[in-house]
């Protein structure tokens, strides 16, 4: 086992499943050439809340792509999740020391927009730029070069408790990786799934997983606003086991299987087998009774989400409208309900950018934000200066993350 090629991982740490994905990366983006999952039993809500339940699943994930890649996988990207997970914009402004504005002036006014002061229990985790401003010119997207005095950036700050992104950095390292960046999954999920039309025009993306809902929403082509909630796909396997009264993996099968987000759209006469607990028989059912307990989580779900976006302002930035991906963009009539909440087109968004042989399986929404990780190497490259900028932020662990980020950086551009 020693593939001698340049290869990419990521690894997503889902609360549902834990999946790895090896990439080979060519010129036209990444080649999946390897592919782990493994259930995800030591996460609530994107949280790491049990260690060696998550080491496990890691080295099961881990184990299943490098025998698929043919390889041995020592370095990762990672996801981070949860609903600790904040995003603000903010502004900075630094004076161009020479004639013209360098690497090192954007930098500089990069770190002077993440200055924000933080409570001691969080840190910054990116800064993702929106648009630069020379003197008085707005809107410039790439400064480099430029002439001017007083260089200006918009950025918005992603923020997570550190604590929380220590334990993601902890599991990798006790399952022997090295961890060379930790990147936000709503972030990794938007990279995956959204169109450069789309980003300009404006869109929310939403990523439903199995415990939390990721929001971001893009216009003109930069990040405006980011959430995640603590609700997701594992919410509807709940509410279906306890209204149906079966135990919870049927609950997930029935729910995959013939699960519906609109109730109207199921026929009358369509019946499911339920299975029971406690060794009662199978009941048969209407499968609308099984739709209409899916429905209103649904709706709740996709309400709680537009109410997030009501709330940041940023609910007219939408003309684009919504892509909704994750493992629930899945379930049938999802778009359909998700239009009734939004008043607006909605999509289901596929990460269709990855190649190679495993390209048909990890374009699946599942998988947006494992691919996601992977596209960071062909990102725009303001967002990796950002990140860059950002790891020098970090404090603990992550302050290892940081050197080994750079040079993941450097390997690139
Ligand atoms: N066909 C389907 N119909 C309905 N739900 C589905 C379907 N396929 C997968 N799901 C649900 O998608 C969820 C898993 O999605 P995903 O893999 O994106 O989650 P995750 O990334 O592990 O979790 P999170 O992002 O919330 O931490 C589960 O709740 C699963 O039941
Ligand atoms: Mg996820």
């Amino acid at each position: 086992m020693a593939r001698k090629q340049a290869i990419h991982v990521g690894l997503d740490l889902g609360t549902h499943k834990t999946s790895v994905l090896v990439a080979a990366m060519q010129d036209d983006g990444p080649h999946v050439i390897g592919l782990g999952t493994a259930p995800s039993q030591g996460l609530k809500r994107g949280v790491v809340v049990n260690i060696d339940s998550t080491v496990h699943g890691i080295q099961r994930a881990v184990r299943e792509a490098e025998i698929m890649a043919d390889c041995e996988i020592h370095s990762v990207v990672v996801s981070a999740s949860g609903s600790h997970v904040r995003g603000f914009n903010s502004h900075g402004m630094v004076p161009i020391k020479g004639r013209e504005v360098c690497p090192a002036d954007i930098e500089l006014v990069l770190d002077a927009a993440k200055a924000v002061a933080l409570p001691m229990d969080r840190q910054v985790l990116h800064v993702v730029p929106q648009e630069y401003i020379i003197d008085d010119q707005d809107g410039i997207k790439q400064p480099q070069g430029m002439a001017g005095v007083r260089l200006e950036a918009r950025v918005h700050v992603l923020t997570a408790a550190t604590a929380a992104v220590q334990n993601v950095v902890k599991c990798c390292e006790r399952s022997g990786l090295e961890v060379s960046q930790v990147v936000l999954a709503p972030l990794a999920s938007a990279y995956a799934v959204l169109t450069e039309e789309e980003r300009d025009l404006g869109v929310a993306m939403i990523d439903i997983g199995g415990g939390t809902t990721d929001l971001v929403v893009y216009q003109g082509g930069a990040v405006r606003h980011t959430a995640v909630l603590g609700l997701g796909g594992s919410h509807l396997t709940n509410d279906i086991a306890a209204g149906l009264r079966t135990p919870p993996q049927e609950a997930e099968k029935l729910k995959q299987r013939f699960g519906c987000a609109l109730a109207s759209s199921v026929g009358n006469d369509d019946m499911i087998e339920v299975p029971s607990v406690g060794g009662r028989g199978p009941r048969v059912l209407a499968r609308q009774i099984l739709a209409e307990i899916i429905e209103p989580r649904v709706e709740e779900i996709l309400g709680l989400v537009s109410q997030e976006a009501s709330r940041a302002g940023v609910e007219n930035l939408l003309s684009s409208g919504v892509v909704l991906t994750g493992g629930t963009a899945s379930l049938d009539g999802i778009v359909g309900l998700a239009e009734r909440v939004f008043h607006l087109p909605v999509r289901i968004g596929a990460p269709s950018q990855a190649g190679g042989g495993l390209a048909d399986i990890v374009s699946g929404p599942g998988y947006a934000t494992g691919v996601g990780l992977l596209l960071g190497a062909h990102a725009p490259a303001q967002d990796l200066v950002a990140a860059a900028a950002a790891g020098a932020g970090s404090q603990g662990v992550l302050s290892k993350v940081k050197h080994r980020m750079g040079d993941w950086l450097r390997e690139f551009f």
